[in-house]
C-alpha cells in the first residue's frame, strides 16, 4: 500500500529494543537444538500460541524463558545479527539496543559471553551494512540494588563497547528510587542513563527517574499525560519518550490502537517517538509499528516524518550525525 511504501522509504532510528525480545521462535527453535535443550513447548506453533498477555509480567515470564537457551557466544551474535539483517531490511538506520545481563549471569552464563556475541554482531552491521548503534545495559528492577551493583562491576572491563545504562523489567512494585545509588554510580563511569518508566506503573514512576535517576530519555511514559506540569518539565528539559506502540496493545497497556497516546503527545509538543520494544513476541519491527499506529490514528506523511525526526533528535548519535539525518 501507500502508506507502507511512505514508512518503508523513511530512514529510520530504533532507540527502545530489548536483544532478548528480538527472538524469533525459529531461532529460538533452532539455538535450542544445537544447545541440546528441550523447550517446554513441542513446536513453534504450539510456542506462538503462548504469546498471549494479559500484563507486563506475564509476557516478562516467557521472555526470560526464551533466554535461557542462549549459552554461547555464538547464541547472542546469532539473535543480534538476525535483528541486525530485518532492520536493515525496514531501512532503519541507527539502533539503540538494549541488552539485560542480569537474565544470562543469574543463570551462569558469563558477561563477557553475552556482550562479545552482542558486540561483534553490532560491529559487523556498522561496517557491511552501514547501521550506527549504541549499546545499552539495562538493569532489572526486580532484583535489589545490590545485584544491579554488581552488573555495574561486571561491565567496567567492557566499558567502552557500552554507551548508557537502563532499567526494565516487572515495573510495579519497583520504583526508579530503589535504584537511585547505581544509577549515581553509572553516571560516575561516564554511562547514559535511561530507564522505562509510566509503562504500567505510575506518574509518580516517571517523576522518580527525573529527580532521582537523572535520566535523559524516559522508556514508554505513556502515563506522563495524566499530569500537566510532568508534560511541561518533559516538554522544556526536552526529554524524549520512547513509545511503543504494539508492545502497548500486546500487554494491555491501552485496549485499543486506537487510545494510543502518540497523537496527543505530537500536538502538546513532546518529543514522542515509536520503536518496537519485543518485536518477536509483540507482532511487529518498526514497520509495522508505524503502520498499525498511523492506520489506528490517522496519521499523515507529516507526522511519520516527524515521528522519524523526533527518534535521530532523540538519540545519542553526536549532533553532527544528527544533522545528517534530519
Ligand atoms: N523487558 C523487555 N521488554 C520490556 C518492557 N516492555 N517493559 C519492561 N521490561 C521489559
Ligand atoms: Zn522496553
Amino acid at each position: 500500500s501507500e502508506l507502507k511504501k511512505i514508512i518503508q522509504g523513511i530512514p529510520k532510528a530504533e532507540l527502545h529494543l530489548h536483544i532478548e525480545g528480538s527472538f524469533e521462535p525459529e531461532l529460538m527453535f533452532e539455538i535450542a537444538k544445537r544447545n541440546k535443550i528441550t523447550l517446554a513447548y513441542d513446536s513453534i506453533a504450539s510456542l506462538k500460541e503462548a504469546y498471549k498477555f494479559n500484563n507486563l509480567q506475564e509476557f516478562l515470564d516467557l521472555y526470560y524463558i526464551g533466554a535461557q537457551v542462549l549459552i554461547h557466544e555464538q547464541d547472542f551474535y546469532d539473535l543480534t545479527w538476525a535483528y541486525l539483517t530485518k532492520i536493515h531490511s525496514q531501512n532503519v538506520v541507527h539502533v539503540e539496543v538494549f541488552f539485560d545481563p542480569q537474565t544470562h549471569t543469574d543463570r551462569g552464563i558469563a558477561f563477557d559471553v553475552v556482550i562479545k556475541g552482542i558486540y561483534k554482531a553490532l560491529e559487523k552491521a556498522k561496517a557491511e551494512l552501514n547501521i550506527s548503534y549504541q549499546l545499552i545495559m539495562s538493569y532489572l528492577r526486580h532484583l535489589s540494588e545490590e545485584e544491579a551493583f554488581k552488573t555495574l562491576e561486571s561491565s567496567l572491563p567492557f566499558k567502552d563497547w557500552i554507551d548508557g545504562v537502563g532499567l526494565d523489567s516487572s515495573e510495579m512494585g519497583n520504583p526508579p528510587s530503589k535504584f537511585t545509588k547505581v544509577f549515581e554510580a553509572s553516571a560516575n563511569q561516564g554511562y547514559k542513563l535511561v530507564a522505562h518508566a509510566g509503562e504500567e506503573g505510575p506518574v509518580d514512576y516517571i517523576w522518580e527517574a527525573l529527580d532521582h535517576l537523572k535520566v535523559v530519555r524516559i522508556d514508554h511514559g505513556n502515563r506522563c499525560l495524566d499530569d500537566d506540569t510532568l508534560v511541561q518539565r518533559l516538554i522544556e528539559q526536552e526529554i524524549p519518550l520512547t513509545l511503543c506502540p504494539l508492545s502497548n496493545v500486546e500487554l494491555k497497556v491501552i485496549q485499543k490502537m486506537e487510545e494510543h497516546p502518540v497523537l496527543k503527545m505530537l500536538d502538546k509538543g513532546l518529543l514522542a517517538t515509536i520503536h518496537s520494544d519485543d518485536p518477536a513476541y509483540f507482532g511487529g519491527y518498526m514497520n509495522e509499528n508505524y503502520y498499525e499506529t498511523a492506520k489506528a490514528l490517522n496519521l499523515n506523511k507529516e507526522h511519520l516524518m516527524q515521528l522519524a525526526v523526533n527518534a535521530f533528535e532523540a538519540s545519542w548519535l553526536n549532533s553532527e550525525t544528527k544533522e545528517k539525518h534530519i
